[in-house]
């Protein structure tokens, strides 16, 4: 097993173990929770229930399905004073070398102390031993998601392609 430690912040970063997966299931609503609540907000009550029914059970699947020893997604999580309060999800592909993070969170008590950093840094680490020659990462250009867009830059993360999402009422 893999893993790495930052003593400065008594952060330990490993590889998931099949008991860390409901806790990273809570980690995410409770992160998401704040983003969402103003999704709903920049979308109207009515947009938001046909486009993100049951959020937080579409965020369990997705984590308890990156989880899966089958998946062929990777997890690590940051223990922060031996309890898990983060976790990154990430991704490589041997045909293009580029890797993908998904979904990653830090728990909202826990953010803003470099942990989503020290995580990112542990996934490029493992991503470069596979081979991996670039990175992506792809997040909302909205206020929610300040958090993530300054994590992500301060990563490293400097070549940038924006999408645009639109809906209109019919
Ligand atoms: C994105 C996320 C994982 C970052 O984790 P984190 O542990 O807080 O990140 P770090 O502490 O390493 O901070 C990285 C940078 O982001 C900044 N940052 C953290 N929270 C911020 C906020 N609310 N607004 C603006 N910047 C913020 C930090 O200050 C730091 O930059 P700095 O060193 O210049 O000050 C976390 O904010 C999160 O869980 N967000 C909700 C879920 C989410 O959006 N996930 C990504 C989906 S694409």
């Amino acid at each position: 097993m893999t893993a790495a430690a930052d003593m400065t912040h008594n952060v330990l970063i490993r590889d998931v173990r099949p008991e860390d997966v409901e806790t990273l299931v809570a980690i995410a609503i409770a992160a998401w929770e704040p983003v969402n609540a103003c999704r709903r907000q920049t979308m109207g009550e009515e947009l938001f229930a046909a486009a993100k029914p049951d959020w937080q059970g579409r965020k369990a699947r997705e984590i308890r399905s990156a989880c899966d020893p089958q998946s062929r997604a990777s997890v690590c999580v940051a223990e922060h004073g031996g309890q898990v309060v983060g976790f990154v999800a990430f991704y490589a592909n041997e045909v293009s070398c580029i890797g993908e993070i998904g979904n990653n969170a830090v728990h909202p008590d826990f953010q803003g102390m470099g942990i989503g950093s020290s995580m990112y840094r542990y996934a490029f680490d493992r991503l470069r031993e596979r081979g991996m020659r670039f990175v992506r990462v792809v997040t909302g250009g909205d206020a929610p998601y300040a958090a993530a867009r300054r994590a992500y830059e301060k990563a490293g993360f400097c070549i940038r392609v924006p999408l645009v999402s639109y809906y209109r009422k019919l």
